[in-house]
């Protein structure tokens, strides 16, 4: 099939307009699968991705098709929904010359047709507007036109109206892909290989799998390549397109998108953005892709009598097929050995808790998520700290000029008769309204500034219940800005717990820190002397609550400042129980860790 017969295009949808559903629809028409076995979802491979739903990693399926006497080879890219995702969502794009931009007929345009849309305008893809749900009663096929044609200004007369679900004109779209989405003509098979690595997975049996976007040149199963990156060579195992399973082909061609088996086993050696090259080519590597940077952090620590051993080859695995999970050691007064890992964004982070609590239950203690902060000191030299416990804590002041945090630019759609009362949940998360639109039909529009880590603080989950579940949310990077922000330490008989540490804004600081006492005095066993919790910020003790003593014993007569001392007798009593975990010479069990830090 020649390079003018090739077309490359995503879907881009909100979720749950029906994209996984549209993709089916067209592999059954391209006879890739087997029509009748309704939504096997082919995209959506990875577990995680079935159990919620939602796409995580890009996937890619290529289809034939004969078209007015000619062979078309399709790759349908997909990309993950999820605004977490980002990144992994233009790395996509980036393959691909079209998209079908699908919007849900009952529910018109939503937050993430917005910002994926623009997303794909600013990388020049083709855009064929897709109205989908046609069957429903509840389709409002004119205001979605309306919407199309106001909002992205692109014409009513190319919407081609679906049903993914039954199936109704998903025919039409096929021709009009090849009519109006261009094949990759910058693309070369003449010239030297050059092929850029969009995705990698590990599969147990061949090893590292690569997807690979096939800029120039041909490549097949034996062809020595190099990577640009790490100089490393490879002799390559296999090479094939997904249809839609892994399917060996003799060669790959410039203009495909497909994978490359190049036998190695350790995933640290593959990195998307890379680009392979033949070894020995003096071929330019490929604009690389930005780096994914994680925005949320958490410590996990195995608890009491668990194996650290076990548990940390258990995450090496977990990141096998995540590698956008940072991972690195940590230790804690509290909580002894354990991880800090860090994940593009709070879904993100939660579905890898999921997993990770499925897998290890009760034996795993995960802290509360937090945000990289930047310190900027006066001599001009600026730190980022993701572990609150290493947050200044007013003591270095001198030294240090002032805090940053970092915001999102946060896209949101509602009933505008909502308007109010999201305005309000947006102050209360100490954002900054940028911009506000009425869409046709009563949706209203707005954008926000927001500090990340209110973003993380649940607050899609605050925005839905305040909307009754009609808002949408998208948002993007906006970077760092000063910030009034400051450490929380939680003590316990004068001792920090270092696990529970926090970074606040100084507006939140007093009412979240009577709040920690008074769960952490809930959560802890009443002990057989008086246990004091304290919150503290800028070296000031700012709330405080106590645990009466069990019974009356020899310490409790001891002076209350004589600290050292008492902590000498108890740590005698202490004897033979060393392993135990203990803060302030009181011991606090994985349980009351784990019920403090539950979300409430
Ligand atoms: P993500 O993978 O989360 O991004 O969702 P998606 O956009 O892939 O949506 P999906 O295809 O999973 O469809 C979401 C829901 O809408 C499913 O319950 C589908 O059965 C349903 N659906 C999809 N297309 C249609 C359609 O044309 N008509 C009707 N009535 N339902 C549809």
């Amino acid at each position: 099939i020649p390079l003018k017969n090739y077309r490359n295009f995503i879907i881009v949808a909100h979720v749950d307009h029906g994209k996984s559903t549209l993709s089916d629809r067209l592999l059954e028409l391209t006879g890739v699968v087997d029509p009748g076995q309704q939504n096997k979802q082919i995209l959506d491979k990875l577990d995680v991705e079935k159990e919620r739903g939602i796409t995580v990693k890009a996937q890619t399926v290529s289809m034939m098709y004969h078209y007015k006497g000619e062979d078309y080879l399709f790759h349908l890219v997909d990309s993950p929904g999820h605004v977490d995702f980002r990144l992994e969502v233009s790395r996509s794009y980036a393959s691909c010359q079209g998209a079908l931009l699908l919007v849900d007929a009952s529910e018109g345009i939503k937050a993430q047709t917005v910002a994926n849309f623009y997303l794909a305008y600013s990388m020049d893809l083709r855009l064929l507007p897709v109205i989908n749900k046609i069957d429903l009663d509840t389709a409002n096929v004119a205001r979605a036109e309306e919407q199309i044609a106001t909002t992205f200004e692109l014409p009513t007369r190319d919407i081609v109206h679906v049903s993914a679900k039954t199936g109704q004109n998903v025919e039409y779209l096929l021709p009009a892909i090849i009519e109006k989405i261009a094949p990759p003509m910058h693309c070369r098979p003449d010239a030297p290989l050059r092929a850029q690595i969009v995705d990698s997975w590990y599969d147990p049996y061949v090893g590292v799998i690569l997807l690979v976007n096939m800029v120039d040149g041909v490549i097949k199963k034996g062809t020595k390549i190099e990577s640009c990156r790490t100089k490393e060579k490879y002799e390559v195992k296999e090479v094939g397109i997904m249809y839609p399973e892994r399917t060996p082909m003799p060669q790959l061609v410039a203009g495909q998108v497909a994978y490359v088996i190049p036998g190695f086993k350790d995933p640290n050696d593959a990195f998307v953005g890379d680009t392979l090259i033949l070894a020995n080519s003096d071929a330019e590597p490929l604009e690389g892709f930005e780096e994914p940077k994680p925005m949320v952090f958490v410590g996990a620590f195995p608890a009491e009598g668990s194996d650290f051993k076990k548990m940390e080859e258990s995450l090496q695995h977990l990141f096998l097929n995540d590698r956008s999970v940072t991972i690195q050691r940590a230790t804690s007064n509290a909580l002894g050995q354990g991880w800090r890992l860090g994940f593009l964004g709070s879904l993100h982070a939660s579905i890898f808790k999921e997993r990770l609590e499925k897998e290890h239950g009760k034996n795993l203690i995960i802290t509360s998520p937090t945000v990289p902060y930047k310190v900027h000191y006066t001599d001009g030299t600026e730190q980022i700290v993701s572990n609150p416990d290493e947050f200044p804590d007013g003591t270095q002041k001198q030294k240090i000029r002032y805090f940053s945090e970092p915001y999102v630019e946060a896209l949101m759609t509602f009933p505008s008769e909502y308007t109010g009362t999201v305005m309000t949940l947006c102050d209360n998360n100490r954002g900054e309204q940028v911009d506000m639109q009425y869409l046709s039909n009563g949706q209203a529009l707005v954008k926000y500034l927001l500090p990340t880590s209110q973003l993380i603080d649940d607050f899609f989950g605050k925005l839905k219940s305040a909307t009754r579940g009609y808002a949408s949310l998208d948002y993007e990077d906006h970077g760092y800005r000063p910030s009034d922000i400051h450490k929380l330490e939680l003590l316990v008989n004068g001792d920090g717990v270092d696990a529970l540490s926090t970074v606040l804004h100084k507006s939140q600081l007093e009412k979240t820190a009577r709040r920690a006492v008074q769960r952490l005095k809930e959560f802890l066993r009443i002990q057989q002397f008086e246990v004091i919790i304290q919150a503290k910020a800028n070296n000031r003790i700012i709330a405080r609550e106590t645990i009466k003593a069990r019974r009356k014993d020899v310490l409790a007569k001891l002076h209350a400042a004589d600290i050292s001392r008492r902590k000498k007798l108890l740590a005698k009593q202490k004897e033979g129980k060393k392993n135990l975990k203990a803060v302030g010479q009181v011991r606090i069990s994985s349980d009351a860790y784990q019920s403090f830090l539950r979300k409430d």
